[in-house]
């Protein structure tokens, strides 16, 4: 047969599929690599080639299908088949066989019976949903605020461990028609690093730590990015899946290796709660040698049929706790108190400290928030102190250690003058923030061009505190207006700038003229203003100008806005250096591009709704009303505009022709429980 006929292809392309899928798995998931880079790239150029010549053979699980699709400015709401839960906590072994027992009594069983256990390691990422449709990944899911989250499909399929389809095995049971599994997925303390170093040497700001990473990575709207970072994933439990013969959840991890999910190597069955604890003190030592975060141990009841006895109270399942380890503390001295000031011009003082490694990380400031704080942890300088790092970067001082004391400590006062402009400090009644409240400071203008600059606000690449504090130093700029009035024979002279990285530069700072509304809302650094917050008034004002003339009635109608950031955002509006700004920015040609208003927030923002069928708990006006509240559209009949369709009983051709569409079809419970949900994420 002449080689590049249709069956050589055909044939070619499905063994390049195996090869570089099994090449992937090993890499990604066994960690052992069989291919080499060059080898593995060879094989992937080959089939990209072979596709070329025969879009026919292009399979949505083929190797070279994961990142596609362009950049998405939001990502459509995610409700799940059954609510993603937390989980309790026990901060110690007591608390622990404390547990153990009431799980014991609800179960009906005497004190002294055993129940079997399996410890997992509890990843530090960000929990995930993925549905399979015969075998198929259709859909990736963020957890969000448990009941909705986010529609990250396009995200996910970028995870290398994450497969586009998983295998049916003959020592597992079937893959269920329709699957939700649920996991975690993470970054590597390596793969941290490089992000941040890059981010650094663009002048981004770093990540805190390696989950804030993920979480930024998944949830980027350009998936090109997000493929470029490296995550990993792990797989641990099922949200949804019918007819699934796995009756306990050891047998669940073994299936979903099975299948060619990843899972966690490190798991374990255990006879009775003593040999679980024994693990959880097992890995208290050993959790250094993981290559990421561990946040605990998860303990689960074992049996699925007990689990479904068990049932759940209030979010989080009876029959699995985590067990957290305590944050480890380390003595060291306070050198001094120093006092930074912010951007809204908040004098913040910190611990100068005799430099310590704690878990891991050296530790040479600790934030001390505020003067009430110092007071009541009765710290001077000199003083020996206990630090801790909890799971966050910035360590905080725990306690005193008085012990220590020689009597040559001194007390701290917070400084009258700003210690940065000199200019008088305020603390308003009732507050405990001393403020600086010259607009002019110049810590403050420092402040406010890196949140300007930042990811998520205007987002100008290379444009890191370094320079800016160049800028800042020469005169070249007093506020952030001034950036985009640089010129090129400006930066030249400047340390560490050469002619490309000021070309780039100059760059990016005028391609961030156009950012949406929501960035530059954002960038504005209203107080309480954060980037949900920033989304939230782009869909009510659309335009910058219908913003500029809102009022304090007005800003209280919206969902989710709180009479206090109401009141923020007013006084902003309200200040005169502010409007002044703001015209500036528009006249060096800052038009921030308007957004669709969505007739407000909330669930349905933006979407369009259809009922259909005889719903038990509300009138149709009523289930109308409560879209148009979430700010959504209710139409009566089907079509390619779309979004939802929520189907009461014996619905009937509406929801045949939505079955047609690509549309979400929700039951009744469904639609009670996305509106029930809590508003805001609920954090871990
Ligand atoms: S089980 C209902 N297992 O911890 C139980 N969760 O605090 C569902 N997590 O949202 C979770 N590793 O993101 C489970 N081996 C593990 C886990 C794990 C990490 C996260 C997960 C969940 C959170 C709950």
């Amino acid at each position: 047969m002449a080689p590049d006929t249709p069956q050589t292809d055909d044939v070619r392309a499905r063994e390049l599929h195996r090869q570089l899928n099994e090449a992937a798995y090993q890499y990604y998931v066994l960690d052992q690599p069989t291919l080499s880079d060059s080898h593995y790239d060879a094989l992937f150029r080959e089939l990209l080639a072979i596709e070329q010549r025969r879009p026919d053979l292009i399979t949505p699980d083929s190797p070279t299908q994961r990142v596609g699709g362009e950049a998405v400015t939001t990502f459509a709401p995610a409700p799940h088949r059954s609510p993603m839960l937390s989980l309790d906590n026990a901060f110690s072994t007591a608390e622990l066989r404390g547990w153990d027992q009431r799980v014991k009594r609800f179960l009906g069983m005497e004190a002294g019976e055993v129940i079997e256990y399996v410890c997992e390691i509890k990843m530090d990422g960000l929990a995930v949903s993925l549905t399979y449709e015969n075998g198929f990944l259709v859909r990736g899911a963020t957890r969000g605020n448990g009941t909705v989250g986010e529609d990250i499909t396009l995200n996910i399929r970028t995870v290398h461990s994450v497969p586009l389809r998983i295998q049916p095995s003959d020592t597992a049971p079937p893959i269920p028609a329709l699957i939700e599994i649920r996991g975690e997925v993470y970054l590597n303390h390596t793969e941290f690093a490089t992000i941040n170093a890059e981010n650094d040497e663009r002048g981004i700001s770093p990540f805190a730590n390696p989950r804030n990473a993920a979480a930024g990575s998944l949830r980027q709207k350009d998936p090109r990015i997000t493929a470029a970072r490296r995550l990993r994933s792990t797989f641990y439990t099922i949200g949804h899946a019918e007819g699934l013969a796995v009756e306990t959840q050891y047998g669940l991890l073994q299936t979903f290796r099975a299948w060619g999910l990843p899972i966690n190597p490190y798991v374990q069955r255990c006879g009775d709660i003593e040999q679980a604890i024994q693990f959880c003190e097992e890995w208290d030592s050993r959790r250094r040698e993981l290559p990421y975060d561990m946040d605990g141990v998860v303990v689960k009841v074992n049996s699925f049929r007990f689990q479904a006895a068990l049932g759940t109270v209030s979010r989080s399942p009876r029959w699995a706790i985590a067990f957290k380890y305590p944050a480890q503390q380390v003595k060291t001295q306070v050198r001094d108190i120093a006092v930074q000031v912010g951007r809204t011009g908040i004098l913040t003082p910190i611990a100068v400290l005799e430099p310590v490694s704690v878990a891991g990380v050296v530790v040479s400031r600790a934030t001390l928030h505020n003067e009430d704080e110092i007071r009541r942890k009765d710290l001077r300088i000199g003083d020996w102190v206990m630090v801790q790092r909890a799971g966050e970067v910035i360590p905080e001082v725990v306690e005193v250690v008085k012990t220590e004391r020689t009597g040559d400590e001194n007390e701290f006062h917070m400084p009258d003058r700003c210690p940065i402009c000199d200019q008088p400090v305020v603390r308003r009644e009732g507050e405990v923030a001393t403020r600086c409240v010259n607009p002019r400071c110049s810590a403050q203008i420092r402040e406010q061009v890196i949140h300007f600059a930042s990811r998520g606000a205007m987002e100008i690449d290379g444009l890191g505190e370094k320079q800016i504090d160049q800028f800042l130093e020469r005169g070249l700029i007093q506020d952030v207006a001034d950036l985009y009035t640089l010129k090129k024979e400006q930066l030249l002279p400047l340390e560490r700038i050469g002619d490309k990285l000021a070309d780039n530069i100059l760059n990016a700072i005028s391609a961030s003229r156009s950012r949406p509304l929501s960035r530059f809302l954002y960038a504005l650094g209203i107080r309480f203003v954060g980037e949900r917050t920033a989304e939230l008034l782009a869909q009510h004002y659309g335009s910058l100008e219908r913003f500029l003339q809102t009022s304090p009635d007005e800003l209280e109608t919206i969902p989710e806005i709180g009479p206090n950031t109401a009141g923020a955002i007013y006084e902003f509006l309200q200040d005169s250096v502010n409007r002044n700004l703001i015209e500036k920015l528009k006249s060096v040609g800052v038009v921030p591009t308007e957004q669709q208003i969505t007739g407000g927030s909330g669930l349905f923002a933006g979407k369009v709704v259809v009922f259909t069928g005889i719903l038990t708990k509300y009138s149709r006006e009523e289930a109308e009303a409560l879209v148009r509240q979430q700010g959504g559209k209710a139409t009566s009949n089907v079509s390619k505009a779309t979004d939802y369709l929520i189907a009461g009983k014996d619905a009937g051709s509406k929801l045949a022709r939505a079955q047609q569409l690509p549309i979400k079809i929700l039951t009744e419970e469904e639609f009670e429980r996305m509106l029930n949900a809590p508003s805001e994420e609920e954090s871990k």
